[in-house]
């Protein structure tokens, strides 16, 4: 991922701000139950956030874990299969560096700034009991939406309605209507810390999802106007409709610059997978800001997908929901004012929460 290294002007090379880093740190890593006696290691490379390193190590090494930062180089671009310019997942600093790998999976707790999100380097790391977590929202966002056990009560009762449910369908005034069958793949939580063997989460999240089962999605998606692609990291500013059948996008379709460019994006990594239908799912959070993006563009899109009552689409990868589609293409695509229905009872009206 070529995540945006820059750190905002306020935070840089401050001693104070240093000091609030670790202080935030080091309250979300007791959330991750860090403790004295266990292994950690921070995952920094050329790509990621220097302070957040240094952050990182201090705050653990306060509470008493061993710790040290293993480095990386940026993953080169030329090794990257088509000629996407938005950032890719699935290849990252350590892909091929068994030793890299067997380090990491040594350890109790990995913090994660490079993003190995959707690789099998992160799905073997987490097979061996390893809890990771992904740090790489800017630190206002650490800052503002921090993680509490209301919103992974939220997550979690969420997701108990959707291990249950064999049918999902979306719904929105602006035309999505598609259906999807589940069972094939798990429930996955997101509440913005790893506090179990072998759980990964990215700090500060708030949604819960699923994968449909393969071929298993039929339908149109209709993004609209103000809805949110990341990662074009754009809000859209004309709707964009998605015709989908037997779990593949077969349409883009829409005349204005938004879908001209997601179909340029998503054709640039030339690879079929790309168009397959990913995790799908809400968020919960209410304090989550839909508009995070208009005053932190660093911003990876977390808030928008955290968002209570969005519900998000997205395409691309399964690896770390047991599937085999490995693929560098992943878009998601939160979205506002939809339906959507387990087994036919709405879980999210009209983009409302429905308690
Ligand atoms: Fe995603």
């Amino acid at each position: 991922m070529a995540i945006n290294a820059k750190v905002p002007e306020s935070w840089k090379g401050r001693k104070m701000q240093q000091d609030k880093l670790v202080s935030l740190f080091q309250a979300e890593f007791e959330r991750c139950k860090v403790r004295k006696g266990e292994n950690a290691i921070v995952l920094s490379g050329e790509s990621g956030r220097a302070e957040y390193a240094r952050a990182a190590t201090e705050a653990i090494r306060n509470l008493g874990a061993n710790v040290f930062e293993m480095r990386t180089p940026s993953v080169r671009r030329e090794a990257v299969p088509g000629d996407s310019k938005v950032t890719i997942v699935g290849l990252t600093p350590i892909s091929g560096n068994k030793l890299a790998v067997d380090t990491l999976k040594q350890a109790d707790f990995v913090v994660d700034l490079v993003l190995l999100l959707h690789s099998p380097e992160q799905v073997e790391i987490l097979s061996a009991g390893t809890r990771i977590l992904m740090v790489v929202e800017p630190p206002e966002i650490l800052e503002r939406a921090k993680p509490t056990e209301e919103l992974r009560n939220l997550v979690e009762s969420g997701a108990e309605k959707l291990k249950r449910a064999k049918s999902l369908r979306i719904i929105s005034d602006a035309g999505t209507d598609v259906e999807m069958r589940l069972g094939q793949y798990p429930v996955m939580t997101q509440y913005g810390f790893t506090d179990q063997p072998g759980r990964w989460d990215h700090w500060p999240t708030s949604f819960l999802y699923t994968w449909p089962n393969e071929g298993g999605t039929n339908g149109r998606v209709v993004i609209s106007k103000g809805d949110f692609i990341w990662p074009l990291n754009r809000y859209l500013s004309d709707p964009i409709t998605l015709v989908i059948e037997d779990g593949y996008i077969r349409t883009i379709e829409g005349g204005g610059p938004d879908a001209q460019l997601l179909r340029e994006q998503m054709a640039s990594f030339k690879d079929p997978e790309a168009y397959a239908v990913s995790h799908i799912g809400w968020g919960v959070d209410p304090h989550a800001k839909w508009d995070a993006l208009l005053t932190q563009p660093d911003s990876v899109g977390t808030e928008p997908r955290s968002f209570a009552g969005n519900v998000q689409f997205s395409t691309g990868p399964n690896l770390e929901a047991g599937g085999k589609r490995h693929t560098l293409a992943h878009f998601d695509m939160p979205m506002l004012g939809c339906t959507l229905m387990l087994d036919g009872e709405p879980v999210v009206h009209k983009g409302q929460l429905v308690s």
